[in-house]
């Protein structure tokens, strides 16, 4: 939040052109991409790019009660999207189309903080924890984050689920092997 409008739409720029480069994104064939909320790192030309370069696009829809995130495909962006739980875009009625967890290559996490090792700290629902072990062996959990993000350890506790890249405005951290 210490960031102005201008600066997170610059250092998303960077961010997400980083990401749209990396091996591991040109490898994957379906994806799953958070949407931005506030000021969050902004997904909206990776999805966009993804979507052209026809790749198999989802995008999370929440489950508040069941504390469950759910992939489901999407065909266009921003027009399939409407406000979901928290005001977050999700996929509108008539959009909805579940895909299997384990059918994703790659996971774009959001968070508040990472730190060099991978760890995350999220917003405190622990929606990520429970949706990652539902992917197969293999998928790649990678976090567009501001360099304002990154700090020394997040204290992970044991049902963490780290992710194995960390991308900044500044690097690529790789935390662990994918
Ligand atoms: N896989 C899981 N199964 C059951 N409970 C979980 C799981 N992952 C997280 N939780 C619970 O969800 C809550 C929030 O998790 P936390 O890691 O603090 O949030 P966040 O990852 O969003 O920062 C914690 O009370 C934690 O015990
Ligand atoms: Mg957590």
């Amino acid at each position: 939040m210490a960031l102005s409008p201008d600066l997170v739409k610059e250092k998303s720029r960077i961010i997400v052109d980083r990401i749209l480069s990396s091996p591991f994104y040109l490898k994957a064939q379906s994806l799953m991409v958070y949407v931005d909320f506030r000021n969050e790192v902004q997904t909206g030309s990776l999805i966009a790019r993804a979507l052209e370069e026809g790749k198999k696009v989802c995008v999370p829809i929440t489950d508040v009660k069941g504390k469950k995130l759910t992939p489901s495909r999407l065909l266009a962006y921003p027009d399939e999207l409407a406000p979901g739980a928290w005001g977050i875009l999700e996929p509108g009625p008539g959009f909805v189309r579940p895909v299997d967890p384990g059918d994703m290559d790659l996971v774009v996490v959001p968070g508040v903080a990472f730190d060099p090792g991978g760890n995350r700290l999220g917003y405190g629902g622990g929606f990520y924890d429970r949706f990652l072990p539902r992917t197969r062996p293999g998928t790649v959990f990678v976090a567009p984050a501001f360099e304002v993000q990154v700090v020394e350890d997040v204290f992970p506790g044991p049902h963490d689920v780290p992710v194995h890249i960390v991308v900044t405005e500044t690097r690529i951290i790789t935390a662990r092997c994918c």
